[in-house]
């Protein structure tokens, strides 16, 4: 490990300009089995194989090495004679609220500098509660929400139906489904129940917001560039009244990306300004993503902040990588090259 921290040192002196020998972490869906008793959307937050060697590809546009480690359990076997100048990582994680935190902190403590957020934004995030308190104190709107972890003790409700109930901490729109959305008590009950025993954690319970939905994606640090707002749409629909982003909506093709989004100027700047809070509240780097709904009079909600947003090229990042009229690759790039200059190595 010394041997490690000491050459990454050396390196850093003669920062390399271009031509970075760069690590992919990364977990696809093949190194995952669906075990009997998983949820269907067990390996839904895991990237498809194509899309690492698109990442891959447009590194190396860049003028560097790829080289391809794969999920934290290689990274683990490979990481005493690991000899890359950075790590661009993208890997979820298997279990817990600790799984997209288990790189960045293997990588912190081998003093080898990573591309996006540390274990602790990572950690914040995944745990939906967690971050909404953040939100919160820092005065940004999220929806009103309470937890439940045992159903037989369910107090008075205290937010008006509907409610969404969903796990406290997944991704990729993990359990949830139509179902999700409760009108009563007994349709409370059994979704609580039935995100507890699935997922084995708690149910957080929210303020359902009727209306439409955004999402903000950013990159950068001291002064982080806000990108174009992406509008989603559900059946042709951006007025999504209680529509909302499932599972098996992504799998059916019911979804896209509309970008620039319909809106006003006005509603534009008030969601980049929430977004941009939002990314600093948690202290993401180099990229983020922002999920947001925005009720019937105009006011923003943020659901969730994403500090490893997905890169693949049916996802945000490519849908405003066309609307600002760059290649994919030049976006990969730029975070990367955001990433390289916190380490002043570039
Ligand atoms: N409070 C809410 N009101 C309305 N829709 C919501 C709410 N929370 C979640 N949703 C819907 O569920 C989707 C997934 O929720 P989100 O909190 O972003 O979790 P994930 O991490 O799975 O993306 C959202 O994109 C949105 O369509
Ligand atoms: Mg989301």
């Amino acid at each position: 490990m010394a041997n490690i921290v000491a050459k990454r040192g050396m390196r850093h002196k003669v920062p390399p300009q271009r031509g970075c020998v760069v690590g992919l972490t990364y977990d696809v869906k093949p190194d995952y089995v669906l075990k009997k008793g998983d949820p269907e959307d067990a390996n839904a937050e895991f990237d498809h194989p194509d899309t690492i060697d698109v990442i891959k590809d447009a590194i190396e546009s860049g003028g560097h090495k790829v080289v391809k480690i794969g999920n934290v359990r290689k990274l683990l076997k490979r990481l005493k004679n690991l000899d890359v100048d950075i790590v661009f990582n993208i890997a979820e994680g298997v279990s817990g609220r600790n799984r997209e935190s288990e790189v960045p902190v293997i990588l912190e403590m081998a003093g080898i500098p990573f591309v996006g957020g540390d274990g602790l934004t990572q950690g914040l995030t995944l745990d939906k509660i967690m971050a909404k308190k953040v939100l919160i104190s820092e005065g940004i709107p999220t929806p009103a929400f309470f937890e439940i972890s045992d159903i037989g003790n369910i107090d008075g409700v205290g937010i008006g139906y509907p409610l969404i109930v969903k796990p406290k901490q997944e991704g990729s729109s993990k359990g949830i489904s139509d179902r999700s959305i409760v009108k009563n008590k007994r349709e409370l009950k059994r979704q609580a129940d039935w995100v507890i025993r699935t997922y084995k954690q708690p149910a957080l319970v929210e303020k359902f917001i009727t209306g439409s939905e955004f999402t903000v994606p950013i990159i950068g640090n001291e002064k982080p560039e806000v990108l174009p707002t992406v509008q989603i749409s559900i059946d042709g629909k951006t007025n999504l009244g209680d529509l909302c982003y499932t599972f098996s909506r992504i799998r059916s093709d019911t979804l896209s990306y509309v970008c620039p989004a319909r809106i006003t100027r006005e509603l534009d700047r008030k969601l980049k300004e929430v977004s941009l809070k939002a990314y600093k509240a948690v202290e993401c780097r180099d990229f983020g993503r922002v999920d947001i709904r925005v009720d019937k009079n105009g006011n923003p909600y943020v659901l969730e902040i994403n500090p490893l947003p997905s890169l693949s090229t049916e996802d945000v990042f490519m849908t405003v990588a066309k609307h600002m009229k760059v290649s994919y690759n030049s976006i990969v790039n730029r975070i990367l090259d955001y990433a390289l200059e916190r380490y002043g190595m570039r």
